[in-house]
């Protein structure tokens, strides 16, 4: 495993993300994540697995310490105290008495970004979070929030595969020294069976769902969080460090597209 590091602390590279897993499915891939080395996992309120996330964590041979955990507050939350008595919840589902990163899970144009960031400011204070971030915030977005928190913002958790580089706001994210979470890295599926990764794959041997992941880690500053329930897919998307893309390959994969990134956003919406 390889590591990005956000205020002292090491964050994995590959994580498992839990979106539109619930009950004995999630629980399954959260275990078996863990018994094969995965040490980093994303949950979030609206997901409403949090508790059979901590169920699966904390039935695992493995110290919680040793878990990078997010979860992310719903955006609906808009005052401090609507936050504050969330995250409360949020920690009870997942038995634990803190989370390593929380996020606001989407900016609400109602709400005060400085409230907002005060209250995950406040909660970080009182240990309930190690770190505090954002997830869909745009660039401008990002820099408010940045702006107006006591506690670093340290990550945005933002679409991000081939079809979507978001390159201002990486650059963004590089200069501030903010770490970028890879949500959808495999465009919600939609990659694992594109002609130009499977034949880049051919010549390391992997799958497209291993290149599309190693061009998403090999970029400086960030991290990915696919979501996998099969052990064949859980083992594939840890197994993707023992290559590397050439500069070539690297532009090969990239092929930004406002359709098939929404084609890919609509599945996902849509659970197909
Ligand atoms: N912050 C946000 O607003 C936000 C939004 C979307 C997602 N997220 C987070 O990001 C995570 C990942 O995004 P996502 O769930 O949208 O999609 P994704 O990780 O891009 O793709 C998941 C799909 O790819 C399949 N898959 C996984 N590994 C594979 C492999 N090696 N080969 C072939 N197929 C493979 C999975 O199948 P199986 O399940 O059958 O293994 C699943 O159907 C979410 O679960 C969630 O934690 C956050």
């Amino acid at each position: 495993m390889e590591y990005e590091t956000v205020d002292g602390q090491d964050v994995p590279v590959v994580g498992l993300g839990t979106w539109r897993t619930s009950g004995r499915t999630c629980r399954n891939a959260v275990a078996t994540a863990l018994a094969l080395g995965y040490r980093h996992v994303d949950t979030a309120q609206a997901y409403d697995n949090e508790r059979d996330v901590g169920r699966a964590i904390a039935a695992a041979d493995v110290d919680r310490e040793e878990v990078f955990l997010t979860t992310k507050v719903r955006p609906m939350h808009r005052s401090a105290d609507a936050i504050r008595g969330s995250v409360h919840e949020s920690l009870a589902r997942l038995g634990t008495d803190y989370v390593d990163l929380l996020l606001i899970h989407w900016p609400n144009p109602l709400a005060s970004t400085a409230e907002v960031m005060g209250a995950l400011s406040d909660l970080r204070d009182e240990g309930a979070t190690r770190h505090v971030g954002v997830s869909n915030f745009d660039r401008d977005q990002l820099q408010t929030a940045r702006r107006v928190s006591r506690a670093p913002a340290v990550a945005d958790q933002v679409q991000f595969h081939p079809f979507n580089p978001q390159t201002e706001l990486l650059d963004y994210c590089r200069e501030a020294d903010v770490l970028l979470t890879a949500y959808s890295p495999l465009a919600h599926g939609g990659l694992v069976d594109d002609h130009v990764l499977t034949q880049i794959g051919r010549k390391y041997g992997k799958t497209p769902a291993q290149v599309a992941l190693r061009w998403v880690v090999q970029h400086d500053g960030v991290v990915a969080i696919p979501k996998a329930t099969s052990r064949d897919h859980l083992e594939q998307n840890l197994d993707v460090f023992d290559f590397s893309l050439t500069e070539t390959e690297m532009a090969l994969v990239e092929r930004p597209s406002r359709v098939r990134t929404g084609v890919s956003m609509l599945r996902g919406r849509l659970g197909v």
